[in-house]
């Protein structure tokens, strides 16, 4: 716990990336080098996700976006899907009251249709209940992929120009971003990964345009506030240039 209190001293809370955005991977993997079933995996996973939330709302990160379930999950075995369903549905019940007292509102992002009726009912008390919080933004994804992101929003975009309400000529980048889940919210400054994997697996592809990618073996139920703490520093040190060379970066 000391290690964990100087390390912290070395991030400049100035600095902090205002939204991170994690893709939790490896409780599979986690359970299977214990002999586990995948489902004590994904249950273990949970208190990571409290772990990172509530040190995300305690530093101050201002968005915290969560890799839950992906549109292609639906493709799992059904046992497990179900399970990953009550899991959800259970834990938003029972975190949001102390989600409201660390002033955490909740947001959805995903096709909450395909949702069990009870778990979109669980998420809707949650986000209701949560409403008025004006610390941590939770963006929870779930049945969540950007292709389906974006293809909705092209759907939409489509319908407002055949309708008359927009001229295709004028739609740009803020048109197109605003039609997106994640419309009104700055991107994503750092992109998590958990699990050792390297790639993104439909996850936010237009909004990590210019996010800094950082990848670690650790697995999510392992991922403790001192591997997330190493990957903020870890973020402070890199220079983000936005296509701009280093020098003009340097003199701003
Ligand atoms: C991530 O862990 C959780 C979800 C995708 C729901 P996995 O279940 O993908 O774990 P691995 O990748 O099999 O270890
Ligand atoms: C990505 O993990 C999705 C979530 C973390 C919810 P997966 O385990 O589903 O990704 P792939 O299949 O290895 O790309
Ligand atoms: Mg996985």
């Amino acid at each position: 716990m000391k290690d964990l209190e100087e390390r912290l001293k070395e991030l400049d809370p100035a600095r902090l990336p205002k939204h991170v955005a994690i893709i939790m991977d490896g409780n599979g993997r986690w359970a299977r080098m214990r002999a586990r079933e995948r489902s004590d995996g994904h249950a273990e996973g949970v208190n990571s996700v409290n772990r990172i939330t509530r040190f995300s709302s305690d530093i101050g990160i201002k968005y915290l976006t969560l890799y839950a379930f992906s549109t292609e999950n639906w493709n799992r075995p059904q046992a497990e899907v179900d399970m990953l369903m009550s899991l959800i549905g259970w834990t938003i019940r029972k975190e949001t009251p102390d989600l409201v007292a660390n002033n955490v509102k909740i947001h959805i992002l995903g096709e909450t249709d395909r949702l069990p009726e009870e778990v979109r009912k669980s998420l809707l008390d949650g986000v209701e209940a949560t409403a008025h919080c004006t610390g941590l933004n939770l963006l929870l994804c779930l049945s969540y992929s950007s292709r389906w992101e974006l293809t909705r929003a092209a759907r939409e975009l489509a319908r407002k120009a055949a309708l008359g309400e927009i001229n295709p000529e004028e739609i740009d980048e803020n048109t197109l971003a605003g039609c997106l889940s994640t419309g009104g919210i700055p991107d994503p400054d750092l992109l998590i990964r958990t699990g050792g994997e390297e790639r993104i697996s439909n996850f936010l592809l237009w909004q990590i345009a210019y996010s800094e990618l950082y990848f670690t073996p650790v697995l999510w139920p392992d991922f403790d506030n001192a591997a997330y703490l190493e990957a903020l520093i870890d973020y402070q040190q890199r220079e983000r240039r936005f296509g701009k060379t280093s020098d003009q970066v340097k003199a701003k």
